[in-house]
């Protein structure tokens, strides 16, 4: 049976309880292994987030060092990306049987564009961690079918044993991946237009070129990102606080893909008092 408990879920929540949320991010306790059913936990700034985050994490590899991640881009993981590239160059970790798939690609710009989330993801972190080369899957910008692109890997995805922990960031307009509102529950890794704000969002990797933000992109679709065993979701700065409102105590509806997420049975929501300041 689905159980929803919810740490904070109101703005008068006592002091009291929001010290216990904003756990150390070094605490040795392994909580990822853990199911933890759907919570939220509420650090002051942004880099504590990426800390945090950054913990679990590389517990969940060392836990399970043939885990299979699914990860994010944008701005809001790269703390986070930075954290783990540090700490794995203090304590190596055993990442040879590690695979990762990324959320989503940009349609029409090749995987050496200077914008694209093969690039962002080779500056954030591959380059600077031992997992080989051929673990590393990202969605193909330029497939000439994005049908038999998405096909094949959803196929990946299933042949590696199906995504141990989905890592994922929010739109403002409550995306996961790129799945924009009105994306249905059951949708499949696939081509999808972006928003207008999805794309401005998007516009610092094309030096604030609006016009140069792809219009489309390949996306991990929500029936994959829902059946990850467990998900973290990251959420740091104000404008992401009326999504996250949403998400936490709104409707589940296409509307807002991220409220899927309250359907799923292992969710931990880190959160920077900013994004949470709407709840
Ligand atoms: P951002 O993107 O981290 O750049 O805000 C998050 C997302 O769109 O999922």
């Amino acid at each position: 049976m689905l159980k929803i408990t919810l740490l904070k879920t109101t703005k008068d929540t006592a002091q009291t309880d929001r010290d216990v949320l904003m756990k150390p991010a070094t605490s040795a306790e392994p909580i990822i292994t853990k199911a933890f059913s759907f919570r939220l936990e509420i650090f002051k700034e942004p880099q504590a987030v990426a800390e945090a985050a950054a913990t679990l994490l590389l517990q969940h590899i060392s836990v399970n060092p043939k885990c299979v991640l699914l990860l994010p881009t944008g701005r809001t993981p790269l703390a986070m990306y930075a954290a783990m590239v540090e700490r794995l160059q203090q304590k190596p970790l055993k990442l040879e049987l590690v695979q990762s798939f990324n959320l989503d690609e940009f349609y029409g710009i090749p995987a050496d564009h200077p914008g694209s989330y093969h690039t962002y993801m080779r500056n954030a972190l591959f380059d600077h961690i031992a997992v080989p080369q051929a673990n590393l899957h990202l969605l193909n910008g330029m497939a000439a079918s994005p049908e038999a692109e998405c096909a094949a890997y959803e196929a990946q995805i299933e042949a590696a044993g199906g995504i141990d922990l989905g890592v994922l960031g929010i739109g403002a307009n409550g995306h996961i991946g790129f799945n924009e509102p009105g994306s249905e529950v059951t949708s499949r890794s696939h081509r999808v237009a972006l928003q207008p704000g999805s794309r401005a969002a998007n516009s610092y990797l094309f030096n604030d070129e609006l016009e140069s933000v792809p219009e489309s992109a390949l996306t991990v679709g929500i029936a994959t990102i829902m059946e990850a065993r467990q998900i973290l979701l990251l959420a740091t700065g104000p404008e992401k606080a009326s999504a996250l409102a949403a998400l936490m105590h709104g409707a589940i509806t296409p509307k807002l893909p991220a409220s899927y997420l309250r359907l799923h049975h292992s969710v931990l929501i880190l959160a920077d008092e900013a994004a949470a300041s709407e709840l």
